[in-house]
C-alpha cells in the first residue's frame, strides 16, 4: 500500500466511520442475525453493530472448520525442553466443545464470569473459548499475581468458577499455581467451583468444590451449539493498573471486538489462514488476548505458543524457534529484543531467520537504536518492523507502522484506519506538528473497552479528562508526515518490562507492611527493563533498615501483588516530599533521581 493509498482510505474511515466498520463487519465475519444500527453513542457510552448476534467462537473455529481448514494447525506449543504439542482448528473446536459442555454441566451460564489462572498452554486458550463459547464473561489473571491479587479480582466479579493447572514451567523448576488459587478463594462461598488441570495426567481428588479437568471433559459430547451473543454482550474482563486506585476490569463485548481483533490482525500482520505466526505475549495480558487468540484464529493463522523465558535452557531458544517452526510474522515487546540483543549476534547467527517476513513491537516505545537492531539482525534487513502503540483499554492496535508505509525507526507511525488520533495541550487544543501533547482519541472504534466493570465512574474519566475526547495518558509528538512518537505515560503510571504498574498500587502494598510508615514509588530509566521501579521509604520509628528488612519488604510487595511489582531499589529516607494538600510529589523524587532540575517547588509543603 502507498502512502497515498493509505492516505484516501484513512480519510475514507474517518469521514464515514459507520459505513467503513459496517462494510469490514459484514465482509470479514459471520453473524447470526445482522445487526440494525451500526452505532449509537450516548457520550461516552458507545455500542456497535446494535442487536447484531454472533459468537466470536464460530468466527475463530466454526467457520474455518466449514471452509475445509480444520487440519490447518491453530497452535504449536512448546515448553522448555522443546516438547511439543500441536493442535488443529478441528480438534481445536471438539476441546472447546467439550469443555463448554463441561462447563454447562456445572451450572455456568450466559453472563458468569469464570477466572482463569493458568500458564500458557493449549488448554488455557481452550478454556478462554470454552467461556465465550458458552456466553460466560472469562477474566485471565497472568499466572505471576499472587493470591491477594487473584483474590481482589475474584471478590470484583464474584466469580462463580476458577481454571487453574497444578504448575507452570520457569527456568526448569515447576511454579505451583494451585495453591495460590486455594489462598484466593478461601471463605469464598460464591466461587462454586475450582476446575483443575493436573498437568502429568494424573487423577486431582475431587473435592466438592474442586473439580479434574480432564475427568469433566473425558465424557462429554464433542458438539456443542455456540450461545447467540448480542454484538453489546460482554466478552471479557481484563483487569489493568490504574494511575490511581485499585486495578481497573476493563471490559470489552462480542461484536466491535470480533471485527477490531480480526481485522488489525489481518491489516496490520497481513495474516492468512496459515501463515505461522507468533507473539510472545502471555494470554495473561491484552496483548494475549487480541494477537496470540482472538485475531489470529479469527483470521485462521497457525500460531506458536512458547511456554517459559527467552533464555532457557539456551539464549538462542527463541531463534532455534523461530528456524525450526518457519516462523513468518513474530510480535514481541522492546524488553525482550533490548535483553536478546544483550546476549549477542552470535545466537542468531547460527539460526536460518529466512522465514520471517514482519517483526511487530509492542508495549512499550521502541528506541530508533533498538529499532535498527532488530531489523538488521532478526529481520536480516529484509522484514518490515511493525510498531503498535495501544492498550488494554483500546482492544487493539490504535497507532501502527503498516507494513507497506515507508518506516520511520522509533516512531509509532499513522493512525490505523478509523481512529482519529489528535495530540493537545491540557485544555484539549491540538498543538503544531513536533510539539510534545497529550494523545486523544476523538471517536469511539469497534474494539473500545465499553466499560470499567462495576466502575462506570471510572470509565467516564477517561472521556471526561479532556473535553469531549478519550485521554489515552500517553505523551506524543506528530511529524510533519503524521507520524507519532509515543514518548511515555503522561500519569503515575509505570512500565516495566512492557508490565503496566501503578504506583499507588505499589505503594498501598508497601504501607501495608508492619514497618513501612509511608513510601512513593517511580519508574527509574533500565536499559533493558525500560523502568525499573524504584521506592522511597519512610519507616516507623525504630525500625532498622538492613537487608533483612528490604528482604522482607520485596517479599512482601511479592506477596499482595506479585513478582513483577517488586521495587528493584529501596531507598531509605526521612521525608516524602508534598504538596501542602499532602500529595506526594513524585514528579521531585523522580527529578532528583535523575539528578535534574527539580522544576517549580513553590506548592511543595516544606
Ligand atoms: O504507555 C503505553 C504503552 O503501554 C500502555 C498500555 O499498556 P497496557 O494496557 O498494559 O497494554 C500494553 C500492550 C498493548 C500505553 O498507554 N505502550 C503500548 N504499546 C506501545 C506503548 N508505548 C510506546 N509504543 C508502543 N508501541
Amino acid at each position: 500500500m502507498a502512502k497515498e493509498d493509505y492516505q484516501s482510505l484513512y480519510e475514507r474511515s474517518i469521514e464515514d466511520p459507520e459505513g467503513f466498520w459496517a462494510s469490514l463487519a459484514e465482509n470479514e465475519l459471520e453473524w447470526f442475525q445482522k445487526w440494525d444500527k451500526v452505532f449509537e453513542w450516548n457520550y461516552p457510552y458507545h455500542k456497535w453493530f446494535l442487536r447484531g448476534k454472533l459468537n466470536i467462537t464460530h468466527n475463530c473455529l466454526d467457520r474455518h472448520v466449514a471452509a475445509g481448514r480444520g487440519d490447518t494447525l491453530a497452535f504449536i506449543h512448546v515448553d522448555e525442553n522443546y516438547k511439543e504439542t500441536t493442535i488443529t482448528y478441528g480438534e481445536l473446536l471438539r476441546q472447546v466443545n467439550k469443555l463448554s459442555n463441561g462447563l454447562a454441566s456445572l451450572g455456568v451460564k450466559k453472563g458468569d464470569c469464570v477466572v482463569l489462572y493458568m500458564p500458557l498452554m493449549i488448554e488455557q486458550v481452550v478454556a478462554m473459548l470454552a467461556c465465550a463459547r458458552i456466553g460466560a464473561i472469562h477474566s485471565v489473571i497472568f499466572a505471576g499475581f499472587s493470591d491477594k491479587a487473584v483474590r481482589n479480582r475474584i471478590i470484583d466479579l464474584q466469580a462463580k468458577v476458577v481454571i487453574t493447572a497444578d504448575w507452570t514451567l520457569r527456568r526448569g523448576e515447576k511454579k505451583r499455581l494451585k495453591p495460590t488459587v486455594d489462598e484466593a478463594i478461601d471463605g469464598l462461598d460464591f466461587v462454586k467451583h475450582v476446575i483443575v488441570l493436573v498437568r502429568d495426567g494424573e487423577r486431582h481428588d475431587s473435592t466438592e468444590r474442586e473439580v479434574d479437568y480432564y475427568e469433566l471433559v473425558s465424557e462429554q459430547e464433542d458438539i456443542f451449539a455456540p450461545e447467540v451473543m448480542d454484538s453489546e454482550d460482554p466478552l471479557f474482563v481484563l483487569y489493568t493498573s490504574g494511575s490511581t486506585g485499585k486495578p481497573k476490569g476493563i471490559v470489552h463485548t462480542t461484536g466491535g471486538y470480533s471485527l477490531y481483533a480480526h481485522y488489525t490482525s489481518k491489516a496490520v500482520f497481513n495474516l492468512k489462514p496459515g501463515d505461522v505466526y507468533w507473539c510472545t505475549a502471555d494470554p495473561g495480558w491484552i496483548t494475549g488476548h487480541s494477537y496470540v487468540v482472538y485475531g489470529p484464529l479469527s483470521v485462521g493463522a497457525t500460531s506458536v505458543l512458547v511456554e517459559g523465558v527467552p533464555d532457557y535452557p539456551s539464549k538462542d531458544r527463541w531463534w532455534k524457534i523461530v528456524d525450526k517452526y518457519k516462523v513468518k510474522v513474530f510480535y514481541t515487546s522492546p524488553t525482550a529484543i533490548r535483553m536478546l540483543r544483550k546476549f549477542g549476534e552470535e545466537h542468531l547467527e547460527k539460526h536460518n531467520l529466512s522465514s520471517l517476513r514482519i517483526l511487530g513491537s509492542v508495549g512499550e516505545p521502541i528506541s530508533a537504536e533498538v529499532w535498527n537492531w532488530f531489523y538488521k539482525y532478526v529481520g536480516r534487513e529484509r522484514c518490515v518492523v511493525v510498531d503498535t502503540w495501544w492498550q488494554t483499554e483500546t482492544g487493539g492496535h490504535m497507532i501502527v507502522s503498516l507494513p507497506a508505509l515507508p518506516q520511520k525507526p522509533g516512531k509509532a507511525g499513522l493512525p490505523f484506519f478509523g481512529i482519529d488520533v489528535d495530540i493537545v495541550d491540557k485544555d484539549g487544543q491540538s498543538v503544531p506538528d513536533n510539539t510534545k501533547g497529550l494523545l486523544v482519541i476523538k471517536k469511539p472504534w469497534p474494539g473500545a473497552m465499553r466499560t470499567v466493570w462495576g466502575d462506570n465512574a471510572r470509565f467516564e474519566k477517561y472521556w471526561s479528562e479532556t473535553k469531549g475526547v478519550y485521554t489515552a495518558g500517553d505523551m506524543a509528538i506528530r511529524d510533519e508526515d503524521g507520524y507519532i512518537q509515543i514518548l511515555g505515560r503522561s500519569d503515575d503510571l509505570i512500565n516495566s518490562s512492557g508490565h503496566r504498574i501503578g504506583t499507588a498500587e505499589v505503594e498501598s502494598a508497601l504501607n501495608s507492611h508492619h514497618s513501612v510508615a509511608e513510601s512513593a514509588v517511580i519508574g527509574k530509566p533500565d536499559e533493558i527493563r525500560g523502568e525499573v521501579i524504584k521506592a522511597f521509604i519512610l519507616l516507623h520509628t525504630g525500625r532498622v533498615h538492613d537487608e533483612i528488612l528490604i528482604e522482607d519488604i520485596k517479599f512482601h510487595v511479592r506477596r499482595e501483588i506479585g513478582a513483577h511489582a517488586i521495587p528493584v531499589e529501596i531507598e531509605f529516607i526521612d521525608k516524602l516530599p508534598k504538596t501542602r494538600s499532602g500529595k506526594i510529589m513524585r514528579r521531585v523524587l523522580r527529578a532528583k533521581e535523575m539528578g535534574q532540575d527539580l522544576g517549580d517547588l513553590t506548592t511543595l509543603e516544606d
